[in-house]
């Protein structure tokens, strides 16, 4: 099974900070997962967020800032606020610290609450500014945007997000060409996994953080998890190594 350090090592450093995703690459992991926007400049931002008021010192909306405005706010978390690794970083800077790895990437477009114009466009002309698009999945809760993406560029894989029981989901997803379901925990089944492989689908479930729900993605086939504990999920896939070469 993948293991993706969701919003980088974030249980451990600040989510989706240049120190968190370089802690990820400790790991003998898949990859990471990371959310984006789009600021007033124009910029692709990584931030979960669509306001920094919750993990920065300041106060607004990304879509109405600067980038020199966001980079001016530290992060809130003790012990890493005057860390310089930990300020909102571009997507640029996040993609440079996985250059040399093979870590793939998981870039969600966060524009479920906010529209950003042309966010697609932009986040793909980045991924292909780096060459790195055969190591990205593009996911997003907003379908419209999975669907403009694969009409952009049909070579980049792309997951289809969301929270709530959807009736026919994985047709849904089919028809989106989206090439992996990413639902929640709380709806992973059985039979979603099973009608996901039969019709060619990838299933990455989020957000996945306690070990009896890492062996249950196992013992369920999925293919990929985004933890918040990348020190665990390792742990418990080295274990269940172990038990089969003894
Ligand atoms: O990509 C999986 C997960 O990150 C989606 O939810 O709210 O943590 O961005 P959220
Ligand atoms: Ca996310």
């Amino acid at each position: 099974m993948k293991v993706f350090a969701h919003r980088g090592f974030s249980s451990r450093y600040p989510e989706n900070t240049l120190l968190a995703f370089k802690k990820s690459l400790d790991f003998d992991i898949y990859g990471v997962e990371l959310d984006v926007h789009k600021t007033k400049d124009n910029k692709i931002v990584v931030i979960h967020d669509e306001s920094v008021d919750r993990t920065f010192d300041g106060s607004g909306f990304v879509k109405d800032l600067t980038l020199n405005e966001l980079k001016s706010f530290n992060c809130r978390l003790d012990g890493f606020k005057d860390n310089p690794e930990c300020k909102i970083p571009t997507l640029e800077e996040v993609i440079e610290i996985f250059l040399d790895s093979n870590f793939v990437l998981n870039i969600e477009i966060k524009n479920d609450k906010v529209s950003y114009e042309n966010i697609e466009q932009d986040v793909i002309n980045i991924i292909n500014k780096y060459n790195i698009s055969d190591r990205v999945i593009l996911s997003s809760f907003n379908s419209n945007s999975i669907l403009h993406c694969n009409n952009i560029d049909s070579c980049i894989k792309t997951g289809l997000l969301y929270y709530y029981n959807l009736d026919q989901v994985v047709n849904f997803a089919k028809s989106l060409n989206a090439s992996s379901l990413h639902p929640p925990l709380h709806l992973l089944d059985k039979e979603l996994v099973d009608l996901c492989h039969k019709e060619n689908m990838y299933i990455n479930v989020y957000t996945v953080d306690d070990v009896e729900d890492i062996y249950k993605n196992i013992e369920l086939g999925v293919d990929g998890i985004f933890t918040n504990y990348p020190d665990i999920a390792c742990n418990v896939l080295k274990n269940i190594l172990t038990f089969y070469e003894n």
